[in-house]
């Protein structure tokens, strides 16, 4: 709390809540964190829980949920078929985004499964601002092709931009003409993950849903992260200042004929997703594939639990106190490290700091993942787990087989819903300080098994000559 003019106010940090249940963390030493990450196959992924102090390793389905999620989850209907959970879930996503449509699905992957296998044909195009990597490969899996439309500034790390996360419109137009009657579908991930968890304005959305009306395509949104993104509308873009996170959510959805939902970020839960739509025949059509995949279309791969978790908790998640802490905790984090020589993608995003691995690392060539190779680093320094999103991410172009070089190669630390503290963050940086010290030292990595599909997950290294 800061007192101004003899006033108590809240600063961009405090959170609106406090904390009565806890999770006991341990640190390990350095000798059995580096005997871990060794077993790991130099992983990060392949490490035990209890391994790790700190778990920065993302955002998803690891936020802790209010006791009236809780107490919702008590009186969860678990029937099959009707049950009055996928009532309240269906209420509460409609009043959220305006989509009468809904269906559940048991997280975001599930829902571009489902959407992809409808809309997607062999060799259409699927354009957009970066896709998230689950949601390429789905695409590349039906044979679609994902051409990313983003704006030039989102690559560039220091340049400061309200909405990095905006979708390029000449280019997006360019496209669309060119592949007149081979575009399945445009999709804008709100926050843009991949791209640092940038925002999208208003303006970007209306405008790319103008195009997508001109050339008769259907416009979906990755609403991820969909408050985290309107909250940075309300406090960047002009005209919004003054309307409820609610109302810019809903004006937001008003440009898309449907969203997909990967309810494990900004609904605040564990494990859910789903997809909504405007229109009745769309939704008509996917459903056989729900049933198929996920289950009957009232519970699609949930219970009735996480139903009931989801209907609360999306509507926390627009709450604007909530968001204020919880955009100042991990925007706090990224200036604690900027000031002390760290370099992040800038302007902060929204659920993580992007740590540019690329240029921390600079003596590692990006063949030797050095942003991969920062987070494992990173473990072995603190117990802290972060994640690449760069060039191991990328993988391969499925065509030439050749390793992808993104122009971004970056360490996400991933900050979790309601989890972590000031505290926490601070030692986070601490810990940069003891990395930075010893940095010039660190070795690149190599792959020992590459793991064919999403080879993050799965593949094991050992350190580069
Ligand atoms: N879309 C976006 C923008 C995402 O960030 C994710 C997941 C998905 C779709 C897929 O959702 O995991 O529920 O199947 N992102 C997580 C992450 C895994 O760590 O960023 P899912």
């Amino acid at each position: 709390m800061i007192r101004k003019g003899g006033k108590t106010t809240k600063n961009n940090q405090t959170p609106n809540f406090k904390i009565k249940s806890i999770e006991a963390i341990k640190l390990i030493s350095k000798e059995e964190r580096i005997k871990a990450i060794e077993k790991a196959g130099l992983n990060i992924f392949l490490l035990k829980s209890n391994e790790i102090f700190i778990d920065l390793l993302t955002d998803s389905g690891t936020n802790a949920m209010s006791q009236e999620q809780w107490s919702a989850i008590m009186k969860a209907d678990e029937s099959y078929a009707g049950a009055k959970s996928f009532d309240n879930f269906k209420n509460s996503v409609s009043e959220v985004t305006g989509f009468e449509f809904v269906l559940p699905v048991h997280q975001g992957r599930a829902a571009e499964h489902i959407l992809d296998s409808v809309l997607i044909k062999e060799g259409n195009v699927i354009l957009g601002n970066i896709h998230f990597d689950t949601t390429l490969a789905h695409i590349e899996y039906r044979k679609g092709i994902g051409i990313n439309c983003v704006i030039k500034t989102a690559f560039d790390c220091e340049k400061k931009c309200d909405f990095k996360g905006n979708i390029d419109l000449e280019k997006l137009e360019e496209v669309l003409e060119k592949n007149k009657g081979n575009v399945a579908y445009v999709l804008t991930t709100v926050t843009c993950n991949s791209g640092g968890g940038q925002p999208v304005s208003m303006e970007n959305i209306r405008k790319t849903s103008e195009l997508c009306k001109k050339y008769s395509v259907l416009f979906f949104l990755d609403a991820a992260r969909f408050a985290e993104n309107c909250f940075f509308i309300k406090k960047r873009e002009k005209g919004f200042e003054n309307k409820s996170i609610r109302e810019i959510a809903l004006e937001m959805f008003s440009f898309a004929d449907g969203c997909t939902m990967s309810a494990k970020k900004d609904a605040i839960v564990n494990m859910g997703g789903f997809i909504g739509f405007r229109e009745k025949e769309l939704f008509d059509k996917c459903i056989p594939f729900c049933i198929l995949f996920e289950g009957f279309p009232t519970y699609g791969g949930l219970s009735g639990r996480d139903l009931e978790a989801i209907a609360v908790g999306l509507k926390e998640g627009i709450q604007e106190d909530y968001l204020r802490y919880r955009i100042g905790q991990v925007k706090y984090l990224g200036e604690e490290l900027e000031k002390i020589g760290v370099p992040v993608m800038k302007p902060i995003g929204g659920h993580a700091v992007f740590v540019n691995g690329k240029k921390f690392l600079s003596h590692i060539p990006q063949e030797q993942y050095p942003s991969h190779t920062l987070a494992v680093e990173l473990y072995i320094e603190s117990g802290i787990r972060a994640v690449e999103i760069g060039t191991l991410l990328a993988g391969r172009d499925p065509k030439t087989e050749k390793e992808i070089m993104p122009e971004l190669d970056l360490m996400r630390l991933t900050i979790p819903r309601r989890v972590y503290l000031k505290e926490h963050m601070d030692y986070i940086v601490e810990a940069f300080k003891k990395l930075k010290e010893r940095k010039t030292e660190i070795k690149g990595l190599k792959f020992k098994f590459e793991s064919p599909i999403l080879r993050h997950f799965q593949s094991t290294f050992t350190r580069a000559e």
